[in-house]
């Protein structure tokens, strides 16, 4: 049986460090284990709730306060919530942590340095940026401010998805998040 509370796992990063993936793996887990729970992504928020929002400063905290909003709301009924937002700016990163609960708000920075994400460039965008095509781009055009004391810092240049999955799963469990009891031997 496996057991769960609500909690809100935040992850927070430049585009292309990792945070879909890795939100993909947690709720893979989840699933695998019959949890009920809710992926707030970037790009498909962006797509039905943020529809017509930008990238400039305000757009972008009008977004994070909406995935903030619907997180809460699923938080405080037990549904865990996993999102996935660049969520570039900590004022409102911290505002959503407020509103959430300290004890329920685990921001996750999913850390990997530019030169990577470059090299990586899964969706093309970083060398559209670099040649002044697409503004504002983050890490290149916009700020990033680096979470100062997250729950927990992935370094995915160093970490392969599933150790990085393995340290959040941990981490839930450790804290009482999740609490699985495997079945008993026969
Ligand atoms: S956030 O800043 O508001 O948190 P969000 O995660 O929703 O951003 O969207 C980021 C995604 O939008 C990126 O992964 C990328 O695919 C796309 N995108 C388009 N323009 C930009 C831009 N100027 N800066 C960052 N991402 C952009």
């Amino acid at each position: 049986m496996a057991y769960t509370k609500g909690f809100t796992l935040w992850f927070t990063g430049l585009s292309g460090s990792g945070k879909s993936t890795l939100a993909d793996e947690i709720s893979r887990r989840l699933n695998d284990r019959g949890i009920g729970h809710e992926v707030l992504d970037g790009d498909v928020v962006r797509t039905n709730l943020s529809k017509g929002l930008g990238f400039s400063r305000e757009d972008r905290d009008t977004n994070i306060r909406r995935i903030g909003f619907v997180a809460e709301l699923l938080t405080r009924n037990e549904v865990p919530v996993i999102t996935a937002a660049i969520s570039p700016y900590r004022a409102v990163r911290e505002e959503v942590r407020h509103k959430i609960g300290k004890a329920r708000f685990i921001e996750v920075f999913v850390d990997a340095g530019l030169d990577e994400l470059v090299r990586r460039d899964v969706k093309g965008l970083y060398a559209k940026a670099l040649h002044g095509e697409i503004k504002n781009f983050t890490g290149v055009s916009d700020p990033y401010e680096a979470p100062e004391s997250p729950e927990i810092r992935i370094d995915t240049e160093i970490q392969t998805v599933t150790e990085s999955a393995d340290v959040v799963w941990e981490y839930l469990a450790q804290h009482g998040f999740i609490t699985i009891e495997e079945p008993a031997a026969v």
